[in-house]
């Protein structure tokens, strides 16, 4: 017991001692804390200078590597844009075809033709512009139009359209498996039950529709015309096309089926004979109409997408082709230059922007262009809804019954060849942009010929009247 109560007196009096040093100790401590404090921060400053300048150097190496990726990964999958664009910024200028590199562009070539399926949006045109289900009465495209996506949906999208199509002639610009089977096979293969021929068919456009049998890589015009209807229709003078535009051509064209076989063939014979007057002078003598319409009674024409006609009587004729303004030269990572197969439009692609300069100078070209587009769409809409009141009153006046059968006949015709010119220019794909004047030309006709119909119709009911 005495044991323990020393144990704790001894205890006890340390820690009274421990007790009075305290306050020397804090003192101490409190006069050492200026430089200890001092020293503490220094640590920190240096501790978070340290951190920061390895973060800097790991934030440096993270950019690097993500750049290298790119610029890698973009070299193998789409870096003849960077490096392209890269010899664009720098002002140089771009690669012209003398530089095309031809075997080992091919595996380039072949990726960009693929890319072809990145354009797959489509816009409903009678849902845009409901005056045409009221134009189009009687026929397919008033149930189904849409606008034109990339070239890998071709087969997809003449499968899947609500427009009738019986025979397989609507093959004909789908895939080049058709093109083969026509020219081994001959014209009879137009007739033949569409579904069936559909199934049996694998490629959509490729190789051989624009460059046929011929080994692509070959100096010099590699390009061959393989689908028969341009070399029958326009015959020697083909050669007054370059190309690159009758590549494109053999389906960015006006076309028709002709009454007997079916067979599909261009209305004309010649650059000259490529005007919508010409075409409709052709039509007219040999009796064609796409259909007739029901509540007007009219020999109605339908327009498809004369490209290849607008281009070649526009301004830029005989100075550049197809090729010039939707496939931009490139280069890849390796050092091939060759022209993209993605077909894109110059608005959207540097190079080709670039490119226009050579004769547009400091032109802002996007604004040039949508500004002739918007002038375009704006009359377009003018025009095809007289065009649709122009129907609705020759539809009334063959119903009612009290016109005479003269007045409603060029009436009709009046409405049919309204109906073409409007539709030559709605139809072609650059709502202007190819050749503006003839855009409003047509546009101008189609009004005029609206004008005179309604005209001729309510003077007949006026006459009634009296
Ligand atoms: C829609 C038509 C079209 C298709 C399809 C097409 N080409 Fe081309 N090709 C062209 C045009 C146009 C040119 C440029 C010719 C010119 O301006 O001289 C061209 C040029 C070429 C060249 C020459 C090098 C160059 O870039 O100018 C090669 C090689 C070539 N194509 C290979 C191919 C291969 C391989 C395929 C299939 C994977 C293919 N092409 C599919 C139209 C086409
Ligand atoms: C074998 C017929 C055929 C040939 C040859 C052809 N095209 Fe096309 N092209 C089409 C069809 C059909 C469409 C619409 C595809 C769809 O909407 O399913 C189309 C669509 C387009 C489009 C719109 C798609 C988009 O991405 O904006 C452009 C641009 C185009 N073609 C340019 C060209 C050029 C330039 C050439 C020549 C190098 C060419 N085409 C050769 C049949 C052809
Ligand atoms: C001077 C350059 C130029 C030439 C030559 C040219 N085009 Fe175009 N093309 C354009 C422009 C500009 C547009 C409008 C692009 C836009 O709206 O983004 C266009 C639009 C088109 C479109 C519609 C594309 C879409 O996405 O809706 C098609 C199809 C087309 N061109 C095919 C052709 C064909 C086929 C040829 C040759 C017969 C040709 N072009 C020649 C400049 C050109
Ligand atoms: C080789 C020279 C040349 C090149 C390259 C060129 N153009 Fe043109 N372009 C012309 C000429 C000449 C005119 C007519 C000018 C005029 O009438 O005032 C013109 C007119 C136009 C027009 C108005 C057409 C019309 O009918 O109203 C458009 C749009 C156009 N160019 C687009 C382009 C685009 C886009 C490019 C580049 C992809 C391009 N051009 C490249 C020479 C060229």
């Amino acid at each position: 017991m005495d044991k323990m109560m020393r144990k704790a007196q001894e205890t006890g009096k340390q820690a009274a001692q421990k007790l009075k040093a305290l306050p020397e100790q804090t003192k101490q401590a409190v006069k050492d804390l200026p430089d200890k404090s001092k020293a503490l921060a220094q640590k920190t400053v240096k501790a978070a200078t340290q951190m920061q300048r390895r973060t800097r150097l790991k934030l440096i190496v993270a950019v690097v590597a993500f750049v290298l990726v790119i610029l890698i990964a973009g070299g193998i999958i789409g870096g003849r844009h960077l490096w392209y664009a890269k010899k664009n910024r720098a002002g140089l200028e771009p690669f012209g075809s003398e530089d095309i590199t031809r075997s080992s562009a091919v595996p380039y070539i072949k990726t960009t033709l693929n890319d072809n399926g990145l354009n797959g949006e489509v816009v409903s045109y009678l849902e845009q512009d409901p005056y045409l289900v009221n134009i189009y009465e009687g026929y397919g495209f008033a149930k189904d139009y849409g606008s034109a996506r990339g070239h890998n949906y071709t087969l997809e999208d003449v499968h899947k359209t609500l427009r009738p199509h019986a025979l397989a002639n609507c093959l004909t610009c789908k895939s080049a498996d058709f093109t083969r089977l026509v020219n081994e096979e001959g014209v009879g293969v137009y007739t033949r039950d569409f579904e069936e021929v559909y199934q049996s068919l694998n490629l959509g456009i490729s190789c051989y529709t624009c460059h046929g049998e011929e080994d692509p890589t070959r100096e010099g015009n590699n390009l061959t015309v393989t689908h028969s209807y341009i070399t029958k229709g326009l015959g020697e003078n083909m050669s007054a096309i370059d190309p690159a535009i009758l590549a494109c051509g053999q389906c960015h064209i006006e076309y028709y089926f002709t009454p007997e076989n079916k067979e599909t063939m261009i209305p004309y014979s010649s650059v000259e004979t490529m005007t919508p007057e010409a075409i409709l002078a052709y039509y007219n003598e040999i009796g064609f109409s796409d259909w007739v319409q029901p509540s007007t009674g009219a020999q109605m024409l339908k327009a498809q997408h004369p490209e290849m006609e607008t281009v070649m009587q526009g301004k830029h004729a005989g100075m550049l082709s197809c090729a010039d303004c939707h496939m931009p030269i490139e280069q890849s990572y390796d050092g091939a230059i060759y022209h993209s197969h993605t077909l894109v439009s110059p608005l959207k692609n540097e190079t080709l922007l670039a490119s226009c300069a050579k004769c547009h100078e400091d032109t802002d070209m996007v604004n040039m262009v949508e500004g002739i587009q918007r002038r375009v769409t704006a009359r377009e809409t003018q025009v095809g809804n007289a065009l649709s009141a122009f129907k609705d009153a020759l539809a009334s006046a063959v119903e009612k019954g009290e016109t005479d059968e003269d007045t409603l006949s060029s009436a009709r015709t009046l409405y049919r060849e309204a109906q073409w010119f409007f539709d030559y220019c709605y139809v072609e794909n650059s709502e202007g942009a190819h050749n503006s004047d003839l855009a409003f030309h047509c546009l101008d006709v189609a009004e005029q010929k609206i004008n005179e119909g309604m005209a001729i119709l309510s003077n007949e009911m006026t006459d009634d009247n009296i």
